[in-house]
């Protein structure tokens, strides 16, 4: 980029150095050749630019139960398989995302309750609740409920699935994968 700054204002100066009427640095070509090296600066520019913000902080992830749970009253869910953790947010021995840098985040989470019951959980902020399902017993047999949250988070922040009031009968099963949680960070 430096290098190429250099060889465009050389080649500027070595033009306004020579005001001759042909060869290189008659105003037309001039023109042409400062528009390429101009367009081919910014294209670098912008792959740069590109690559920086690969590089940048991203955070993904995605959990799932392997074995069905009553839960504890206001157990936090700890989704025990990772699937996905990329910058390693979540921590599957807690249940918690803490969220790496601001930014606008996605969440999603699937449970499906035991036979003939029901199971309620939420999405937690910090210390507030969000928004819960609440997969009931009314119809026989399993149940399924999802969320999908999308928050602005800060730095720091910590996300989890929460049980609430006296729902507590949360299934999985090693085999089929029904109930997870899973975030990533938008930008
Ligand atoms: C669920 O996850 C387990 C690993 O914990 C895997 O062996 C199994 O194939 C998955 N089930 C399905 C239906 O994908």
């Amino acid at each position: 980029m430096r290098a190429l700054c250099f060889i465009v204002v050389a080649l500027v100066m070595s033009c306004f150095g020579h005001k001759t009427d042909s060869g290189l640095c008659t105003p037309k070509l001039e023109n042409a050749l400062f528009e390429d090296l101009l367009s081919m600066m910014l294209k670098i520019k912008g792959t740069q630019k590109g690559t920086n913000q690969h590089d940048e902080t991203f955070s993904a992830f995605a959990a799932s139960l392997t074995v069905l749970k009553t839960l504890g009253t206001g157990e936090i869910v700890k989704f025990d398989k990772v699937w996905t953790n990329v910058n390693n947010d979540y921590n599957p021995s807690t249940g918690v995302y803490t969220a790496p840098k601001p930014g606008v985040y996605q969440f999603s989470c699937s449970v499906m309750t035991q036979y003939n019951k029901a199971v309620r959980v939420l999405l937690w902020k910090n210390d507030m609740k969000t928004v819960a399902v609440y997969p009931g017993p009314n119809n026989v047999g399993h149940n399924t409920g999802t969320i999908n949250m999308v928050l602005e988070l800060k730095k720091g922040d910590k996300e989890y699935i929460k049980q609430g009031a006296a729902e507590k009968y949360i299934y999985s099963e090693s085999a089929y994968n029904y109930s997870m949680f899973s975030g990533y960070l938008i930008r």
